[in-house]
C-alpha cells in the first residue's frame, strides 16, 4: 500500500541541541520507515533574522551531515536543502497572495521575535511572512503529516488554512471551468505532535525551551559538544537544593528536566531512571548525566566526522534529494493532476 507522506524540517543555526534530536531527529529515524519522508534543511527560514552568509552555509552543511550521524537515512528519506529546491520560494508567492495578513500578525512568534528587536527596522517583511513560506514546505509535497513541537502547531494550522482557502477560491471552480473534472489543489496536512516529554528545557531554568536562539551556550548541550564541555554546562545546570531527582514536581522543573534527559540518553524507562535517581546528591546525579550524554553522543559524533571527512558523499546525498524533491513539488507546482484531467478532456 501507498505510505502516507511526512514533511519536516530543522532550520541551520548553529548547531543541532538536544531539543532539536529528542523532539525531532530521533523520531524522524522512527519514521522514516513507515512514511514517505521528506526531510529538509530549511535555509530560507534562517535568513529571516540577520545572519553571517559564510556561516550558514557551512551550518547547512553541518545539519545534513548530522541528519545523517543520527540516523537519517538517505535510501529510504529524501534529505535536502530548501533554497536547492525553488519550487518552494515560487510557492511562497502564491500563497501570501491568498493568505490575508491578518493571519500572519495573529501569529504568537511574529509578535514576540518583532518585539525583541531592538529597532523596527530590523523587523524584515519575511519574519510577518515566513509561516506562508513554512505552509508552501508542506503543502508543495503534498504532505499528510508534519511532526513538529508544540511551538510550532498554530503554523501547521495556518497552512492547512492556507491549503483550505485555496482549494476554495482556485480548486473546483477554475479547473472545472476548463473542462477538468475539478479537483483539490492541496492535500490538508495534519500535525503530529510528539509526547509532551519530548520536550527539552533550557539548562539555566528548566522552563524556558532549549533553543538555537538562546543568547547563552550554557543553556543547551549541542550534539557537537565533547564530554569536557558538556561536564562543565552539566556542572553549571541550575539545580535546587533538594536530595534526590523526582519527575512531575512542579515546584522542581530543573529536576524533572535533566532527569528525563538522563533518562533518553540512557535509554531506561521513567520508572528506572526514577528509581535509580530518587536518593541522589545532585553532584552524583550531575556526573552520572555528564556521563550518559556523552556515551549517548559519541558514535553520533563519530559518524558526523566520518561524513563531513569526505565532502563528496554529503553532496550526492543532497544532490538526489534535492532531485526527488523538485520533482514531486513541480506536480505540486504545475497543478499536473489538474492538467491530466484537462487533457482528458480534450483541451
Ligand atoms: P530551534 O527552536 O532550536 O531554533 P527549530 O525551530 O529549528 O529549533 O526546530 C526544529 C525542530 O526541533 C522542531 O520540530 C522543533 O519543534 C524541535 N525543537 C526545537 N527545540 C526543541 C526543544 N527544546 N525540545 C523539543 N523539541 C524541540
Ligand atoms: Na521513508
Amino acid at each position: 500500500p501507498r505510505k502516507a507522506r511526512l514533511f519536516s524540517g530543522v532550520q541551520p543555526t548553529g548547531v543541532m541541541h538536544l531539543g532539536n534530536y529528542l523532539g525531532a531527529i530521533k523520531s524522524w529515524v522512527k519514521l522514516q520507515e513507515l512514511y514517505d519522508t521528506f526531510y529538509c534543511i530549511v535555509d530560507m527560514h534562517a535568513i529571516t533574522l540577520q545572519h553571517e552568509p559564510k556561516e550558514l552555509l557551512e551550518a547547512t552543511r553541518r545539519t545534513a551531515a548530522l541528519y545523517l550521524a543520527c540516523g537519517v537515512n538517505p535510501e529510504v528519506s529524501s534529505i535536502f536543502v530548501q533554497s536547492h529546491v525553488p519550487a518552494h520560494a515560487e510557492l511562497a508567492w502564491l500563497l501570501s497572495c491568498v493568505t490575508p495578513i491578518g493571519w500572519l500578525r495573529r501569529m504568537t512568534q511574529f509578535k514576540e521575535k518583532s518585539a525583541r528587536a531592538s529597532d523596527a527596522s530590523e523587523v524584515g517583511t519575511g519574519l510577518l511572512t515566513y509561516p506562508v513560506l513554512m505552509a508552501a514546505d508542506i503543502l508543495l509535497y503534498q504532505s499528510e503529516l508534519v511532526p513538529v513541537g508544540h511551538d510550532q502547531k498554530a503554523h501547521i494550522e495556518l497552512a492547512r488554512d492556507i491549503a483550505e482557502r485555496t482549494n476554495r477560491l482556485y480548486g473546483n471552480r477554475q479547473w472545472k471551468k476548463l473542462g477538468g473534472k475539478g479537483g483539490k489543489l492541496f492535500r490538508i496536512p495534519d500535525v503530529f505532535l510528539p509526547p509532551v516529554n519530548a520536550r527539552v528545557m533550557s539548562l539555566q531554568d528548566g522552563t524556558s525551551k532549549m533553543s538555537k536562539s538562546a543568547e547563552s551556550d550554557m543553556s543547551r548541550i549541542n550534539l557537537l559538544d565533547d564530554p569536557k564541555l558538556v561536564k562543565s554546562k552539566i556542572q553549571k545546570a541550575k539545580s535546587d537544593g533538594q536530595v534526590g531527582l523526582e519527575f512531575d514536581n512542579p515546584d522542581r522543573p530543573e529536576a524533572n528536566n535533566l532527569l528525563g534527559i538522563y533518562q533518553t540518553m540512557s535509554g531506561i524507562s521513567k520508572d528506572a531512571a526514577q528509581s535509580e535517581c530518587k536518593d541522589l546528591q545532585w553532584g552524583e546525579f550531575k556526573f552520572r548525566l555528564a556521563e550518559a550524554i556523552s556515551e549517548h553522543l559519541r558514535p553520533i559524533q563519530d559518524r558526523y566526522k566520518i561524513i563531513m571527512d569526505d565532502r563528496t558523499v554529503l553532496d550526492q546525498v543532497l544532490q538526489n534529494g534535492a532531485d526527488v524533491a523538485a520533482e514531486t513539488a513541480a506536480r505540486t507546482l504545475f497543478n499536473e493532476q489538474a492538467q491530466r484531467d484537462a487533457e482528458g478532456s480534450g483541451i
